[in-house]
């Protein structure tokens, strides 16, 4: 069966001139845009109205853990549709109450409170907020290689280029270089070695900088877009006890790695390590319902117990966001999704790239975990010169195009970001459809292996 026939839509077919006429997107310059129609997705595949499939190595945005259209999901969505739509942020309701509860339930240590909002960026906002109230200090670090959001705060802590259009930013942001073994700013042999100096580069801007004067540090658990950097064991550890030693506040933001993306509830609980503050969005409720949050610390939680929180969104802790979220916590338990992410990595993804590593010159790297994974690719693996420019355009961003267009080709859609390819399925992906996405990628390398000169 076409899966396309399975959409009725009476706009279907007029969805991409509409698109074109009146659709103003994201991060683009919206007269170079030519978008795919998607008529309908499930599980791990969406297809368009043509008919053509494709499996969705990069669930949207990073966010469908679930994978696409999970009956028992949309069920809970239409049940609370049915009981109640709307409720202001005010009134305490069934479901905010609930996914509240479990989230604190899961959540490392003594984070036990949840501020919702309606996604990322928002939750970093709060987060910010939280901790600038908490301390009564203004300043906050971020990574270089990170990205935080698109609004205020939010896009000046991002490190990456999409900050650059939005300067000059707000005041009292500081950027620090994370670790990154494989292009180390710190001439580190090893990740051992680069934990220990990215953690003394920290200490040093927190000497220079006055640590009395931050608020907070903000880092990516796990670095997303920008690379998917696992830290190396110990970094994290040694950002919570810079933080302990002059009283700043830890925010993990797990708005791409958290919720299963990492093989764990929270990306943090690989390394036991708690933060202060965890934002997330996409994976909680796969983003059926926008929804984000902070989950906080009962000692920043108590600090508003008489001074009044100065934040708030109309749609915080939404009904049918949070019973979205109630709905997909319980069948990540009941399905073992997080532990099939985690068996997905361990088992099947590094494997199979490793392989694929070891088939390619254009492979310089790979790393990951759970089904959170990034081919970095090179043009010489002698000199790690990458195969497209830093944020490249244009004509120079032309290999990487014509890989994600061989992967299209190929039946499979990636993410693609700089000189990487990045490798992240829903958590419920299986493992002989990872296997075949995989082998897709694998082939297609073919088309960047000519670009490679030494
Ligand atoms: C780590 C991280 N933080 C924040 C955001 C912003 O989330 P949103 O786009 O929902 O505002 C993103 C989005 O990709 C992200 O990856």
């Amino acid at each position: 069966m076409n899966p396309s026939s399975t959409n009725t839509s009476p706009y279907l077919e007029t969805a991409y001139a509409n698109d074109r006429a009146h659709v103003f997107h994201s991060w683009s310059a919206q007269g170079l845009l030519n978008p795919t129609v998607i008529a309908g997705a499930k599980g791990s595949r969406m297809w368009d109205e043509k008919g053509n499939t494709w499996l969705d190595f990069a669930s949207q945005l990073v966010n469908v853990n679930i994978g696409h259209q999970h009956p028992k999901l949309v069920a809970a969505i239409q049940e609370q549709a049915g009981r109640l739509c709307t409720i202001a942020p005010s009134f305490a309701n069934d479901m905010r109450s609930e996914a509240a509860r479990l989230i604190a339930e899961l959540a490392p240590g003594d984070l036990d409170m949840v501020f919702f909002t309606n996604g990322g960026t928002e939750a970093v906002e709060n987060a910010v907020r939280l901790a600038r109230g908490h301390t009564g200090r203004y300043k906050v670090l971020s990574a270089y290689r990170s990205y935080h959001g698109a609004t205020g705060t939010s896009i000046a802590l991002t490190g990456d280029p999409r900050r650059w259009g939005n300067e000059p930013g707000v005041p009292g942001v500081v950027k620090f270089w994370g670790p990154y073994p494989y292009r180390s700013a710190f001439h580190a042999k090893d990740a051992a070695e680069e934990c220990e100096r990215a953690l003394e580069h920290l200490a040093s801007v927190l000497m220079v900088e006055g640590p009395n004067t931050v608020a907070a540090i903000i880092l990516e658990t796990v670095v997303g877009t920008n690379g998917i950097l696992v830290p190396p064991d110990g970094y994290l550890a040694g950002v919570r006890k810079l933080c302990d030693q002059h009283g700043i506040v830890m925010i993990c933001d797990e708005v791409m790695a958290g919720f299963g993306r990492c093989g764990e509830w929270f990306a943090v609980d690989r390394w036991k390590v708690t933060p202060d503050l965890i934002t997330f969005a996409k994976g909680s409720n796969s983003g059926y319902i926008p929804v984000g949050g902070v989950v906080i610390s009962r000692k920043i939680a108590d600090t508003f117990k008489e001074k009044v929180f100065p934040g708030g969104l109309t749609y915080s802790g939404h009904p049918l966001a949070t019973a979205s979220i109630v709905a997909s916590i319980g069948i990540f338990k009941e399905e073992k999704i997080v532990e099939h992410a985690k068996h997905l990595g361990a088992d099947v993804i590094g494997p199979e790239l490793a392989k694929i590593a070891a088939r390619h010159p254009c492979v310089g790297e790979v790393r990951g975990l759970g089904v959170f994974w990034c081919i970095e690719l090179v043009k010489n693996r002698a000199t790690r010169e990458p195969l497209v420019p830093f944020n490249a355009s244009g004509p120079a961003a032309k290999p990487m195009v014509e890989l994600l267009g061989a992967c299209k080709a190929k039946g499979v859609w990636p993410f693609v970001h700089f000189n990487r390819l990045q490798v992240a399925p829903p958590c419920t992906t299986s493992d002989a459809e990872a296997r075949e996405g995989l082998a897709a990628i694998d082939q297609a390398l073919t088309v960047a292996d000519q670009h490679v000169t030494g």
